[in-house]
């Protein structure tokens, strides 16, 4: 295997927050959760564009009750490191959602604000259900009253890149959830 991209953008890396294994063995975790809450019934299973891709991969396959994918782009006006909260929909569900049972897979809350935009939305839209699934939660952030009805990991203020997370647009690809150096985005 060629690492030498994964060389590469490790240099960036101050600290590996969460290994692979120990992503793999919580993703587990949150699929057999998921199929034991949702046992009987069919879920839609929205995938937050693009930072949640490998997230969503990754929860899908751990879930055993029958799921729709779908797939939401948002776009949320602010600067990389920060979001300003108000989100406007790049590419919306193709399925219809009222009545349905919907888990909103995303990566991170931050603020919560664009989660907290993104529910009143779509529960508009009247589902039978709708809880967010979330892999990693930065309590400290929060400018809302709002927290993951799932959620993978409590992680503290830092800024964090991999596992579908990104710096402007780059790093989503490292297989784990590393601390970027804060040198790559004060530099610029
Ligand atoms: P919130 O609206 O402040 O909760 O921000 C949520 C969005 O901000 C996430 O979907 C991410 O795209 C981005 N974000 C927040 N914290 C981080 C981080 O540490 N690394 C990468 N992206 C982040
Ligand atoms: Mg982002």
């Amino acid at each position: 295997m060629n690492d030498w991209g994964k060389d590469f953008m490790a240099q960036d890396i101050a600290e590996v927050l969460l290994s692979e294994e120990v992503i793999r063995a919580r993703v587990k975790e949150l699929g057999e959760q998921l199929s034991r809450d949702y046992a009987g019934k069919e879920v839609v299973l929205v995938c937050i564009l693009k930072g949640a891709c490998v997230f969503f991969a990754d929860l899908a396959r751990q879930m055993t009750v029958h799921i729709k994918m779908d797939f939401m782009g948002i776009s949320s006006y602010g600067d990389a490191m920060k979001t300003s909260g108000i989100v406007r929909i790049t590419k919306d569900m193709d399925t219809s959602i009222t009545d349905r049972h919907v888990i909103i897979a995303e990566d991170i809350m931050d603020s919560g604000l664009t989660l907290s935009h993104l529910t009143r939305l779509l529960s508009a839209r009247n589902p039978a259900s709708m809880r967010i699934c979330c892999l990693l939660d930065k309590p400290e952030r929060r400018e809302c009253d709002i927290t993951p009805d799932y959620c993978g990991f409590l992680i503290p203020n830092k800024f964090v890149v991999g596992y579908g997370l990104d710096y402007e647009g780059r790093y989503r690809n490292l297989p784990y959830v590393g601390v970027l150096k804060p040198e790559v985005y004060s530099d610029r």
